[in-house]
């Protein structure tokens, strides 16, 4: 078992586990061996029970600067000595408007309107509805439906669930889901890309079904295609060389928006501030959400094109332009934790430093190529995936076990399905990285 901090504090005898229905969580095995954490410092937690954890994945994919960065504390407990909250709706705090103006000059091409949220969910319904009410703006109202793809994930709304690409997601709410939606077919073919060290050289004729889709439902009736740059709940679906060019050709052709979800490649994840930078493919919306201020404070939102924005301000100017926002809008703490976070990935070269760091997390995780189980490893950026065979009769309780076995032992990682997934964040250490692997290559070693 992994050391004990010197003193656990507060101490978490006697809580209470009942009430707490948490999400996304087996919560009847949770609760018989609670996992539960008392904080958390740089690349650290501290467990209830005294033990330190490595964060193998930044938080959930948001922590990118590590955890409690001074600075950005710093930021947040001046802001509170200063400004709580004003309202978003008709007035505004001066921490928005500085967020999004650095926002915007980060943000590729002509993306330079930011509408705040206050998580990934709602940023992808955000940038849902500016599309449909962009093409209705433009008297093209008749372009209605939404292009999704296989194994997405684009959060918990209406929205995010139809056209994400999750069947677990989905099944309950079948009766509820946005109608007229369709899919791209997922990138993940173990058969032609299985070690892949980075982006894959095959897939990329599979942008083409993007045509058939087209043909079949006709591009007037297309609002927008929506895909993750790079797919990370699925398990780290590194796009294939060329693929995501294609997807931007095609919905150019058609006059379909493009929308870069961003929630997890953005701010550091690729070694960007966005993804679309990496990949040299500018998207018409980008969504955003978690590293914007390391995960400090819920903030998500949309950054959208100059075109975008601008075919809005056309009305009256005492009518509201778009009847869609949040109370917590650009909520004053989220926002200065966004200017801090900003400064702080500028001020220490972060994503330089996870440029640099990419091929040791990639040699480090491609070793464990060969150990049981382990029927795919795949990275890029600060992201990579191990996916095993499924256990007979019991698919994803390999995955579990290696993911609860990691956690006694003293890092955390993440399971989807039989895919084990890694996100450090940018301020890792190489001792770091070869101590998540080696991990999870014991845990391998001990799982049946
Ligand atoms: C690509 C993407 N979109 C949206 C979301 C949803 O974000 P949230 O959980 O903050 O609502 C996530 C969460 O992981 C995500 O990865």
């Amino acid at each position: 078992m992994n050391e004990r901090a010197a003193s656990p504090e507060p101490s978490i005898a006697g809580l209470d586990l009942d009430a707490l229905w948490l999400p996304f969580t087996h919560n009847r095995l949770f609760k018989r061996e609670p996992r539960i954490v008392v904080e958390g410092t740089g690349m650290y937690y501290t467990t209830g029970d005294g033990r330190r954890i490595l964060d193998g994945l930044s938080g959930l994919w948001c922590c990118n600067a590590g955890h409690r960065h001074p600075k950005i504390v710093e930021a947040v407990v001046q802001q509170l000595g200063r400004l709580d909250y004003s309202p978003p709706f008709q007035t505004m705090h001066d921490k928005g408007f500085e967020l999004a103006t650095a926002l915007a000059a980060l943000a590729p091409g002509d993306l330079d309107h930011v509408f705040f949220a206050n998580s990934g969910s709602e940023a992808v319904d955000t940038a849902l509805k500016i599309a449909l009410a962009y093409h209705r703006a433009r008297g093209e109202a008749g372009r209605f439906r939404f292009i999704g793809r296989a194994k997405g994930y684009h959060g918990v709304g209406f929205g995010g669930i139809t056209v994400g690409g999750m069947v677990n997601n989905r099944k309950a709410y079948a009766s509820a889901l946005l109608p007229g939606v369709d899919h791209l077919p997922h990138t993940h073919d173990l058969e032609h890309m299985a070690f892949s060290r980075g982006m894959p050289t095959w897939g990329a004729h599979l942008a083409n079904e993007l045509e058939n889709i087209v043909q079949l439902h006709d591009a007037s009736t297309i609002a927008a295609v929506i895909i993750e740059p790079m797919q990370g709940s699925a398990g780290v679906i590194v796009p294939p060389v060329g693929y995501l060019e294609r997807i931007r050709e095609i919905c150019d052709r058609y006059g379909i928006l493009l929308i870069f979800d961003e929630v997890i490649t953005g701010f550091g994840r690729l070694g960007h501030f966005f993804a679309a930078e990496r990949f040299g493919v500018t998207p018409d919306i980008i969504t955003f959400a978690k590293g914007v201020n390391s995960g400090m404070v819920p903030l998500g939102g949309a950054i959208v094109r100059k075109s975008i924005h601008d075919a809005f301000m056309q009305g009256p100017e005492h009518l509201v332009e778009l009847f869609h926002g949040y109370t917590y809008s650009g909520h004053p703490l989220a926002c200065a934790a966004g200017l801090a976070a900003l400064e702080v990935y500028h001020s220490e070269d972060l994503m330089a430093r996870a440029r640099k760091l990419e091929p040791y997390l990639e040699a480090a995780i491609h070793s464990l190529k060969g150990e049981p189980h382990v029927i795919d490893v795949r990275n890029l950026g600060l992201a990579a995936a191990i996916e095993l065979s499924p256990r007979p009769g019991g698919a994803t309780k390999r995955a579990m076990e290696v993911f609860h076995w990691c956690f006694d032992h003293g890092a955390m990682v993440r399971y989807t399905g039989d895919i084990i997934a890694i996100g450090p964040a940018t301020v890792a250490q190489h001792t770091e990285i070869d101590r998540i692997v080696e991990l999870i290559r014991a845990a391998l070693r001990v799982t049946p």
